[in-house]
């Protein structure tokens, strides 16, 4: 695999909610990227900070030649880059990766899209490709509280949608669970399932969609490389305990039952 890297510029860096960044970025790189669920693996502008932080493309623009990233910041790194400014440079190796599998959704078919916090970013690239598909969306979206929810008015343009919070400031009381719960009586079966969000949540969708054949987990792990030659970011096969995966690049999506979670 030819290495994909570039200094991308950024266009703009938005704060959407407390801690939580919207930054767009620019350059040929972009081309290359076409998959909901792939991630950019981005250098940190520090000297002392060595690992690439791995951050979901939350949208492609082909028309504008940008990408858009969504991020909370969590440590060092992510701190360092809510910091920049439009015009400076980010070091990006990506599009890496297996994305969401869009193959068995076509018009008018019913897909689940269903995420948690920080999770939610990459599934708002997920829903436009689907909705460009004419699939009926369903989204249902778990955040800590109103606060630190976004792109609710984003969503809504692509399908209907579902929001719960765990403090009960906003939408539903509780968790992600109730909403599937709900939709399970509410809608027709899923042709397709598409998660991602903090282990809890994938471990709720795993147990309702773990016969179904398109339901997707979007998983995280801790990296380096990012490009499958570290073995820094396995987790194990749930079908043979004598085989690891590679969140990186056999993941960060698996289909339900494939890895343990
Ligand atoms: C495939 C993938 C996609 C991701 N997409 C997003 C996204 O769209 N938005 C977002 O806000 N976050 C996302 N994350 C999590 C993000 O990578 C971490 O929050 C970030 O690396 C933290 O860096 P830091 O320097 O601020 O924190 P620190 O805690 O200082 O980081 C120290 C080290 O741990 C690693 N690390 C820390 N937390 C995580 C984590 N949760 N997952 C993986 N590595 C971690 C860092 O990369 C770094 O190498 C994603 C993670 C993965 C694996
Ligand atoms: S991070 Fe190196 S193999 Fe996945």
């Amino acid at each position: 695999m030819a290495l994909k890297q570039e200094l991308m510029t950024i266009v703009s860096q938005k704060n959407i909610a407390p801690s939580i960044y919207e930054l767009v970025l620019t350059g040929e790189l972009v081309n290359e990227m076409h998959t909901p669920g792939q991630f950019l693996h981005i250098r940190v502008p520090r000297e002392d900070l060595l690992l690439r932080r791995p951050i979901s493309l939350a949208e492609i623009n082909h028309d504008a030649g940008t990408c858009t990233i969504i991020y909370r910041v969590e440590g060092d790194g992510t701190a360092c880059f809510s910091q920049m400014a439009s015009g400076e440079q980010l070091d990006v190796m990506g599009p890496l990766g297996n994305g969401f599998d869009l193959d068995a959704v076509s018009a008018g078919d019913t897909v689940f899209i269903i995420g948690g916090g920080i999770g939610v970013p990459p599934l708002y690239e997920l829903g436009r490709q689907l909705k460009e598909k004419q699939a009926q969306l369903v989204f249902m979206l778990g955040f800590a509280s109103k606060e630190v929810s976004f792109y609710e008015d984003k969503f809504k343009e692509l399908g209907n949608v579902f929001i719960s919070t765990d403090d009960g400031s906003y939408g539903t009381h509780g968790h992600v669970g109730v909403l599937m719960a709900q939709a399970a009586v509410d809608y027709q079966e899923p042709t397709a399932v598409y998660a991602c969000g903090a282990t809890g949540l994938l471990r709720a969708v795993e147990a309702r969609y773990l016969e179904h054949p398109h339901a997707y987990l979007s998983l995280e792990a801790r990296m380096a490389c990012g490009m499958g030659a570290c073995y820094a970011c396995i987790c194990q096969s749930a079908t043979d305990e004598t085989k690891n995966k590679k969140v990186c690049d056999e993941g960060p999506v698996f289909k339900t039952g494939e890895v343990i979670i």
